[in-house]
């Protein structure tokens, strides 16, 4: 059985595949909108989400699916003790794929030990969020017609920010492409991701100032500061709009720098950005109920990813 806890759990030919089937979904909806007739989704939800829940479960219901699930830990037996592998086996009766979203690192790594359904791991605290992953890179794939050969800057949060930790390890895989970490000291990329990119011979910078870094991009990856993880509220109130994105720093970016954010947006991207044909952000969501379908098909064994080699 297959699980997506990271987005290393897809090799990079079985990502392109899976890019390829998310393209034909969008082409041709119809092929597939009776595929998961008879088939229930199970939507865990520990933490707060608009997009994601949403989005998986759009994704279910548009390929013939139900759903069933929770969208907080405060109306589920969390409540009452319950552990997330006792849970699981139980969604394991009720349901045929489940989606976990917890405030620990690890639970969907849990999860899936205990399931006898396939995991797909939604956000497991500040670790990973594959599916966002998966979905920014083909927002990626299909402005630049490429993932190889660019430069990548990730703006905010580095430390907290589960997307950008999954980001940097998916798309460390591809050839010639370089990093730029612009983060205030206190929230600098966490050693385990640098570590890998070292292993891995790639380079990248750090940098403080957004501005020093804006020219050399082909995508800008902004990100929020994540209050839910901070220890401290002062913390978060003197960092939470240390960079806000607005026309005159986007002034010196290149003509096809594209502008990504996992979204929520809280005051990191100006509103006046969301005219510029550079930002991507709300595009992003179109591809994320693609890729999830495509995701739900290929875990249930509904699709063989390799008729899209
Ligand atoms: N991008 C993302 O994870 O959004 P939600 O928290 O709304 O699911």
């Amino acid at each position: 059985m297959r699980h997506l806890l990271t987005p290393q759990d897809f090799s990079v030919s079985e990502t392109e595949e899976l890019f390829r089937l998310a393209d034909d979904i969008e082409v041709h909806p119809e092929k597939y909108s009776h595929m998961c007739d008879g088939k229930k989704m199970a939507t865990l939800f520990y933490e707060p989400s608009t997009r994601t829940r949403l989005s998986h479960e759009t994704a279910m219901l548009n390929l013939g699916g139900k759903i069933i699930g929770f969208p907080s830990g405060n109306v589920s037996s969390a409540t009452k003790g319950e552990t997330v592998a006792d849970t699981i086996r139980v969604i394991s009766c009720f349901a045929d794929i489940a989606v976990i979203r917890h405030p620990k690192e690890g639970a969907a790594l849990v999860a899936a030990h205990y399931s006898s359904i396939p995991v797909i791991n939604a956000g497991d605290g500040g670790h990973q969020h594959p599916t966002q992953t998966l979905l920014d890179m083909q927002t990626i794939r299909r402005l630049k017609g490429r993932l190889t050969n660019m430069t990548i800057g990730l703006c905010g949060d580095l430390k907290f920010g589960r997307t950008v930790h999954s980001l940097v390890e998916s798309m460390s895989r591809y050839d010639n492409v370089r990093f730029i970490f612009i983060s205030p000291p206190e929230l600098r990329m966490p050693d385990y991701v640098t570590d890998l990119l070292r292993d891995r011979g790639i380079s990248y910078d750090e940098v403080t100032r957004l501005e020093d870094a804006i020219p050399k991009l082909d995508i800008l990856y902004m990100t929020r500061v994540q209050r839910e993880r901070f220890f401290n509220e002062e913390d978060y109130v003197r960092l939470k709009d240390f960079y806000v994105l607005d026309e005159k720093k986007l002034a010196s970016a290149k003509k096809d720098c594209y502008i990504l954010h996992p979204l929520p947006r809280v005051n990191e991207i100006a509103p006046e950005i969301d005219d510029d044909p550079r930002a991507a952000y709300f595009l992003q969501v179109h591809y994320g109920v693609l890729v999830r379908e495509a995701v739900i098909l290929t875990l249930m064994g509904l699709v063989d990813l390799k008729s899209f080699a």
